[in-house]
């Protein structure tokens, strides 16, 4: 197993996992020093692409991000979404997610359970690919969100489908938009660390969309902390170039360029 994958593992019931996605290099970069691990996740066909749900989002739009987020990952764990539809066989699985892996040198790839792919999983940990699960409200296969866990039936099944999803071999597991309650009893069971989204401080670790928490995408339900107003903050700048501009104070004298030096 890879040495980045161990520490993470080793964290459990020690200290808490941070992670973030990114889809670009430039904020890849900044988020590098901070996060465990940072995931190209498939939001990005929400997000980015402004898509009603994920299920577009290509193999190789996935890959063209990945690739550009990894030239800003020098310490965190890279972790790449298998878009839907590209591991419906675990023949197809290992095809894709090798491509996945060649193309952008991540360490790990995610896919979201159907409660019923776990060899999926499985065939995939055998060709020493490691994986990360993902339960609760997973996009690919969900038409409505809602919080799952809210009976003991309800979190009596996560519990058996997060535990079928260990058994197969997955090194973590995301918990989205789970009850507090069955998302302490999950952790508490599995020896894997879960991260949460939406899911109480219970879990092991926390993921959130970096869009979200920078106030960037205009999507701020109540589990999700804005931690900066970039939106207020880019629209200021953009008015300011775009008076500057019409004023003709810029370009000034300073930004013309002469002779050979471009700095
Ligand atoms: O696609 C994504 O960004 C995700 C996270 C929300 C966990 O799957």
């Amino acid at each position: 197993m890879n040495k980045k994958i161990k520490k993470i593992l080793q964290k459990k019931n020690k200290s808490k996992i941070v992670s973030l996605t990114a889809y670009s290099k430039n904020i890849a970069k900044i988020l590098d020093n901070h996060c465990d691990f940072i995931l190209v996740g498939d939001s990005m066909a929400n997000v980015l692409y402004g898509q009603k749900n994920t299920h577009s989002l290509s193999l190789t739009n996935i890959i063209q991000h990945a690739k550009s987020v990894k030239l800003g990952v020098n310490k965190s764990i890279l972790v790449v979404d298998m878009p839907k539809g590209t591991y419906n066989t675990p023949r197809e699985a290992v095809i894709n997610a090798k491509l996945i892996i060649k193309n952008t040198e991540c360490e790990a790839v995610k896919i979201e359970s159907n409660k019923k792919n776990f060899k999926i999983i499985k065939n995939l940990v055998n060709k020493n690919i490691s994986v990360m699960g993902h339960i609760g409200y997973t996009p690919q296969y969900k038409k409505r969100f809602r919080i799952e866990g809210q009976t003991n039936k309800e979190i009596h099944n996560l519990l058996k489908e997060s535990l079928l999803i260990e058994k197969a071999g997955a090194f973590s597991i995301v918990l989205e938009c789970l009850s507090p309650k069955a998302a302490k009893i999950i952790t508490k069971k599995l020896k894997i660390p879960t991260i949460g989204i939406g899911s109480s401080s219970y879990c092991d670790g926390q993921i959130l969309v970096t869009d979200d928490i920078l106030g960037l995408s205009g999507f701020y339900p109540k589990f999700i902390k804005k931690y900066a107003n970039l939106n207020r903050i880019i629209e200021k700048a953009v008015k300011k170039y775009s008076r500057d501009v019409k004023l003709n104070k810029f370009p000034s004298k300073k930004n013309f360029l002469n002779g050979t030096k471009n700095r």
